[in-house]
């Protein structure tokens, strides 16, 4: 049996080696725009991908930086469409690396941060408090203490805590609007079933009790509806902020002007997803009769990242159980990326040393942790011949990949390295055994 989404699918096969963009057939909407096939091999950002391989081991995290860049400037620009004090935020979440966060200010983007941790990857990467924004449901006190420009406030514990602490902030509050939208459900975020967010009722008493606060000044809302959205203009939650700012501004009496709206600009996985709106042209969608007294902010984080990363792993066991199916076991597995067993993703697989070629043989791509869950692909379909040693790519893995990376089973997380004009740079090493060791207490008491 063939999957449906056999990417080739209406690619006539071609066993000798083809060239050129059109070789990647339908999979090159997905794949970064650098993506092409050289010898039928899979070259990123002008690099080799099987050399890549040989080159910084596997699995592997390759980006196309241009990519980054260009989607980073992209959103940069549309917002400069926007009333003064619009801006574009990376939610760094989806690619935690100082080297993407460099991008993203370079390109003229701040960052949202949901963690201390996060807000120190964006500080490692020169970003000033002017640009950062802190979110989270649950901060602690001293992320509550950390320098930004905005507050995302949460709830009315965290009310509780700024008053406490007497913490000197600019804040917007978190609403949420009661809107259910977003790919998976552990994606969504938006409903008044969730653990983020106050309810878009009790906004203004929330900003009220903000207002009164000595040190704290009320300058805006936020809301973050869901992830993987087509297009966001179509949520309703432009509706929903925009009367409840002027609701708030009149509650608390001085100017609250800064309405965010999030991130979820969607991606496109497999061949046969839609193309969502990208995070510029939804910026331009939005800022279309949008108020010019409210400064828009967008963040988003999967789509300025998603389609410019590639993971390479290499191809160990295959297992064939007569009448039953394949297994292609690789060198990572859920460690590298948990979404297929946690949100059943779906993502489409070729092997870098053949990117040219169809693939015609249903196969079950799996790692090497001891699961049985650890699935990269309940179905995908490989070329017929499938030799160990051989370097199999999954297209759009820049988002979420590496950021939800563990060390499960003690294999070690991937290196990350970012590809431009035939040059690879290193962006995050290779984590080792020794990196794992470093943490622990050993027999004879030394740690
Ligand atoms: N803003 C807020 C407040 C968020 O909570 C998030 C993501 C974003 C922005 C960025 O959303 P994006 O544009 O990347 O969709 N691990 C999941 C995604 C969880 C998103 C959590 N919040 C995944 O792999 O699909």
């Amino acid at each position: 049996m063939v999957p449906a989404d056999d990417p080739y699918a209406d690619v006539e096969e071609t066993p000798e080696a083809d060239g050129g963009r059109t070789a990647l057939g339908p999979l090159a909407r997905i794949l970064p725009p650098s993506a092409t096939v050289e010898g039928g091999r899979l070259v990123i950002g002008d690099c080799d991908a099987v050399e890549l391989a040989e080159r910084f081991g596997t699995p592997l995290y390759v980006y196309d930086e241009d990519s980054l860049r260009f989607e980073c400037r992209e959103l940069a620009e549309a917002m400069l469409g926007g009333p003064e004090g619009s801006q574009g935020l990376f939610a760094v979440k989806a690619f935690p690396a100082v080297a993407m966060a460099t991008i993203a200010r370079e390109a003229g983007l701040g960052i949202l941060c949901s963690t201390g941790g996060e807000h120190a990857v964006a500080t490692a990467a020169g970003i000033e408090p002017e640009r950062l924004v802190l979110h989270g449901n649950n901060k602690s006190e001293d992320e509550l203490r950390l320098p930004v420009s905005r507050l995302v406030v949460d709830s009315f514990d965290e009310i509780d805590r700024l008053e406490r602490l007497g913490v000197d902030v600019d804040v917007w509050v978190r609403v949420t609007p009661g809107i259910e939208v977003g790919g998976h459900e552990f994606i969504r975020t938006g409903g008044v079933d969730s653990k983020f967010g106050i309810a878009a009722a009790q906004v203004v008493e929330a900003a009220r009790r903000l207002a009164a606060l000595p040190n704290v000044r009320v300058r805006g809302l936020h809301a973050h509806v869901g992830s993987q959205l087509l297009v966001k203009e179509e949520t309703g939650v432009r509706d929903v902020m925009l009367p409840l700012l002027r609701e708030v501004a009149e509650a608390v009496g001085e100017p609250v002007r800064e309405v965010d709206l999030g991130g979820g600009m969607g991606l496109p996985y497999t061949v046969e997803d839609p193309e969502p709106l990208s995070p510029g042209d939804t910026a331009r969608t939005l800022l279309d009769g949008w108020p010019d007294d409210v400064a828009l902010t967008l963040e988003p984080g999967r789509a300025l990242v998603g389609r410019a990363g590639v993971t390479l792993h290499r191809i160990g066991t295959v297992k064939e159980i007569e009448g039953i199916r394949t297994y292609v076991a690789v060198d990572g597995g859920m460690s590298d990326n948990i979404r297929t067993p946690l949100y059943g993703a779906r993502y489409e697989f070729f092997l870098a040393n053949r990117a040219d070629h169809p693939g015609s043989r249903p196969v079950r791509i799996v790692g090497k942790h001891c699961e049985s869950g650890d699935i990269l692909a309940l179905e995908a379909s490989l070329p017929e011949a499938i030799s160990p040693g051989e370097v199999l790519v999954t297209a759009a893995t820049g988002a979420y990949c590496f950021a939800m990376a563990s060390n499960y089973n003690v294999v070690p997380r991937p290196a990350v390295v970012l590809c431009r004009d035939g040059e690879a740079r290193l962006a995050v090493r290779r984590e080792t055994v020794e990196d794992f060791l470093r943490l622990q207490a050993f027999p004879d008491g030394s740690s």
